[in-house]
């Protein structure tokens, strides 16, 4: 069964192949209005989401399929205690596919080693965001015409941003990519990151401590919202808020051709005077995010009815080791009973197969 946990849970050839037949769904709409009729999507978003849950819904309606599920935990078995196994293995018998967003790391993944139907990432906690990596690649290739040799600066929230992880952790596969990160202290990108991404593979990668030192040099700005949702101390947040505030003034010494990404939703991190700039391309990205989406999909079950035994991600039963703890609260597997898996980093080091981190 094929899921997409990760960004990186599908090899390079394969996202092409996405955005390929979302560049061919833009160009012949008609081709794919039943592509997949009679099946259905569930949505099962245990955490908010405005735009991915509406995007997957539209995506799947527009390949002449059907939707449903439940926007709001509170109103599903969750709030009687299911865990995230038993309500995939319910979902499965009334869904052909299922979209899962969840505010505990590693979420989808359980989800994955127990469905028979494609799971797909829509978010798990600060952790990862496949899809908006999808629909990030897809803006940048049609907007700069290439994937590769691309000088790209993300600004904002680098911690807790789960959507910057994933593009790095994709944009590491392409040849010539500088990485430039912009960030406050207390929200620089998690370690592991750096480490065992960037410089990993061999991405020339430099913290920089304002948005002007760099904007000559940047083909893509990526701006990113302070993720309020995520902190634990309201005061903290609100000294962070505007670290970085992106206006029309600091974009004068940009490239004429950079792009202004961002995954939305914007708070104030990108003032108004910045949308109508042609390279404000964060509106066009929303639509991007619609055709990746119904790629994905139409890809996913084919995929999956070609090579149906394929190996589930990450499900290798000689990694549970149940004397290990992982060290994030955040992590589905200090919240519900799932096999402790941990793999071994080049360093030596444990970490949780669910949401990377350490283990204690
Ligand atoms: C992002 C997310 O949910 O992580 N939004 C989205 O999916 N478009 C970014 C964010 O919430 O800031």
């Amino acid at each position: 069964m094929r899921h997409l946990i990760d960004t990186t849970d599908i090899t390079v050839a394969e996202v092409d192949q996405i955005i390929n037949t979302a560049l061919d769904i833009i160009e012949n709409r008609a081709k794919y209005s039943e592509a997949c009729k009679g099946k259905k999507l569930a949505t099962l978003f245990y955490e908010p989401s405005t735009r991915t849950r509406l995007s997957f819904t539209s995506a799947m309606m527009e390949l002449g399929g059907n939707v449903l599920g439940f926007s709001d935990a509170a109103s599903s078995s969750v709030s009687k205690g299911e865990t995230v196994a038993d309500t995939v293995r319910v979902l499965g018998c009334f869904a052909d596919i299922i979209a899962m967003r969840h505010s505990k790391e590693g979420a989808p993944l359980v989800a994955s080693h127990y469905s028979d139907v494609p799971i797909i990432n829509a978010g798990d906690g600060s952790h990862a965001h496949p899809t908006q990596t999808l629909t990030d690649l897809l803006t940048i290739r049609r907007e700069k015409g290439r994937l590769d040799n691309l000088t790209i600066g993300f600004c904002g929230d680098l911690k807790f941003g789960r959507t910057v992880h994933s593009l790095i952790k994709a944009l590491s596969r392409y040849e010539g990519i500088n990485v430039v990160l912009i960030a406050p202290e207390e929200l620089r990108l998690p370690s592991y990151i750096r480490r065992e991404v960037c410089d990993k593979n061999n991405i020339p990668t430099r913290e920089v401590a304002t948005m002007e030192e760099v904007m000559p040099e940047l083909d893509i700005l990526y701006m990113t919202r302070v993720q309020k949702e995520r902190f634990l101390d309201e005061e903290e947040y609100e000294m962070l808020k505007d670290s970085f505030i992106l206006n029309a003034e600091r974009l004068k010494n940009a490239k004429k051709d950079m792009i202004v990404l961002h995954p939305l939703p914007r708070v104030n991190e990108i003032t108004r005077d910045v949308d109508n700039d042609p390279r404000a391309a964060y509106f066009r990205q929303v639509e991007n995010g619609k055709f990746v989406r119904m790629a994905l999909i139409y890809n996913l079950l084919e995929w999956s009815k070609e090579r149906p035994t394929e190996a589930t991600p990450r499900l290798d039963k000689n990694q549970i080791n149940e004397n290990l703890r992982c060290s994030n609260r955040q992590c589905i597997s200090n919240v519900e009973d799932v096999d402790k898996l941990f793999y071994q980093t080049d360093s030596g080091e444990h970490r949780c197969v669910y949401c990377e981190a350490k283990v204690k």
